[in-house]
């Protein structure tokens, strides 16, 4: 059980001289990215690692990803740095591409959970960047989140899940993208997504090729990736996604006297008793507000959330998959 004082910070360069400081001195630091907020420790520091665990109560099993400055800090990182590697670095970098690859002797064996693999990006987020640079060391950090809640798109989430976890959270606004980067598997052969996000399998293809989509949701195993558990990132609150706009289910459930909470498109029901949030209507918008909007409703104390089924394109099977996750039992 960790428990410290923990220091909300903006990101002013002397704190961010302090946070590095404290990395350095092998200390948790929560600071956001493009994606979400990330819980960070020195990834070449085992007992600075193994502090992320125990505050997450993450599962041993559970690799973390790696984030670096600058491609010339994956050297000490990754064993290896193939040509679709470089490719894809320079097209998408910084930004929210993980791409695992085989480990660094070096590296602790608690950052890839005993695996031969490690994910590695660079994010692209000005806090995260200067951070990285001023620490001067590749930082792990999983979202800074408890290990199944909602990952966290603003400080404020941070706080509400680790305080106490944590020495410092740097706050830097509520994060562009809103949901995880992209996971791509390149020790693999064609390479796979592990896990999807704002980076489509589309565009992946046209730098390397055919990419396969392994990410699933069902309780298999083995899996493909260890964070692929099916519970992830869920509010508290039951969540259930409804077929079409939900208000059918709505009307339902509020007649059972229920209190509910529903992520909709425009439409035509409004009951001052539910709680309506209208989501926008493109994939990369929806991203930006989805764990924010959940973290909303997870506060009211309702007995369920209803969620429109998103489209069934290519281009949302980012979101449809948070989505899913979210909504199992
Ligand atoms: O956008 C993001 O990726 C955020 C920010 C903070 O960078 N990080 C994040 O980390 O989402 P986390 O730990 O919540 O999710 C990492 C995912 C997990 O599904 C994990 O299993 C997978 O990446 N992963 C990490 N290293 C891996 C590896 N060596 N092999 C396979 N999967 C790996
Ligand atoms: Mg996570």
């Amino acid at each position: 059980m960790i428990n410290v004082t923990t220091q909300i910070l903006s990101p002013t360069e002397e704190n961010l001289q302090a946070a590095a400081h404290a990395l350095r001195a092998g200390q948790l630091v929560a600071f956001p990215t493009e994606t979400v907020y990330g819980l960070g420790a020195n990834a070449l520091d085992q007992s600075a690692v193994q502090k992320i665990f125990i505050a997450k109560g993450r599962p041993v099993t559970n690799p973390i990803i790696v984030h670096v400055a600058d491609v010339s800090n994956v050297k000490a990182v990754v064993a290896d740095w193939p040509k679709n590697a470089q490719r894809l670095a320079d097209r998408f970098w910084p930004g929210p591409l993980t791409l695992v690859l085989p480990k660094h002797a070096g590296l602790p064996n608690d950052v890839t959970a005993g695996g031969p693999t490690v994910g590695v990006r660079m994010p692209n987020h000005p806090v995260a960047l200067t951070l990285l640079r001023m620490a001067g060391i590749p930082i792990a950090a999983p979202s800074a989140n408890r290990s199944t809640e909602l990952s966290p798109t603003a400080a404020q989430h941070v706080v509400k899940s680790l305080e106490g976890q944590v020495e410092f959270i740097i706050d830097g606004g509520p994060c562009p993208g809103g949901i995880e980067s992209t996971v791509l598997d390149l020790t693999s052969d064609p390479p796979r997504i592990l896990r999807p996000g704002l980076i489509t399998a589309q565009q992946l293809e046209q730098v390397i090729g055919p990419v396969e989509t392994a990410f699933r949701i069902s309780n298999e195993v083995p899996l493909p990736s260890p964070g692929l558990m099916s519970r992830h990132y869920a509010p508290r609150t039951p969540l259930e996604i409804a077929t079409g706009d939900g208000s059918d289910r709505v009307r339902e459930l509020m007649a059972q006297g229920l209190r509910v909470g529903w992520l909709t498109w425009e439409n035509a029901l409004t009951n001052p008793d539910v709680v309506k949030i209208q989501m926008p209507t493109t994939p990369t918008e929806y991203a930006s507000l989805i764990y924010a909007a959940l973290h909303d409703l997870d506060q009211l104390n309702l007995e369920r959330i209803v969620v429109a089924t998103p489209p069934d394109t290519s281009e949302w099977s980012a979101v449809r998959d948070r989505l899913q996750r979210a909504s199992t039992k």
